[in-house]
């Protein structure tokens, strides 16, 4: 299958996409997120870009790549980063872990982490837990990649109902988890290794 390059700006930023994709999939690739209150059914009229040079305005998530492109984002089609509310009050709990240090007695880990993963409309956050006392190592938080799919959960169930399209919402919220796992091991100098229990 054919191939071409986008380029966006004012990012900067290229992709290599197969022929027909479209410019809201070539925007998905490499991370940037645009509004897409319908979920990509061109009829929100937010996903606004400009194909340069003639500036000729198109709605992404409608237009076929079927040649080399460079492309302008307005601002008012990008769906920023938002302040993400990541820590609340503590409540006391009682701690009861599934895992238990004393199971493992042969193992050199010194350390027996879980991982709390709140995944939220428009973000994910994920809490680094020690298994031994419950305390929290560490929390990190980024925008639900799911967005690009629509921006509310209708819209993604609507996107969803192929299987080809389900597993595509999964593959993204598996591989920001997975973002957010390396982040918080980064954060701790632990290891993702050291994860064995996980809640979302
Ligand atoms: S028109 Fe709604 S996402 Fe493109």
């Amino acid at each position: 299958m054919k191939h071409f390059n986008v380029t966006f700006k004012p990012d900067g930023r290229q992709v290599s996409i197969h022929e027909g994709a479209t410019l809201l999939e070539a925007t998905g690739q490499i991370g940037i997120t645009l509004n897409t209150v319908c979920g990509g059914k061109g009829t929100c009229g937010k996903c606004v870009v400009n194909i340069e040079p003639s500036g000729r305005q198109v709605l992404a998530c409608q237009y076929h790549i079927h040649s080399d492109l460079t492309v302008t984002i307005p601002s008012s089609s990008r769906l920023f980063e938002q302040k993400i509310l990541a820590d609340g009050i503590e409540t006391k709990t009682t701690f009861q872990p599934d895992i238990y240090k004393k199971y493992r007695q042969n193992d050199s880990a010194d350390k027996i982490l879980g991982l709390a993963v709140d995944i939220g409309t428009t973000t994910v956050v994920a809490k680094l837990i020690s298994m031994t006392d419950g305390q929290c190592l560490a929390t990190e938080a980024m925008l639900n990649p799911q967005t690009r799919f629509g921006d509310d959960v209708i819209s993604r169930i609507s996107y969803g109902e192929t299987d080809e399209k389900l597993a595509e919402l999964q593959k993204v919220i598996i591989n920001c988890i997975n973002g957010l796992i390396i982040k918080l091991c980064n954060q701790t100098g632990t290891n993702p290794n050291q994860i064995y229990e996980v809640t979302v």
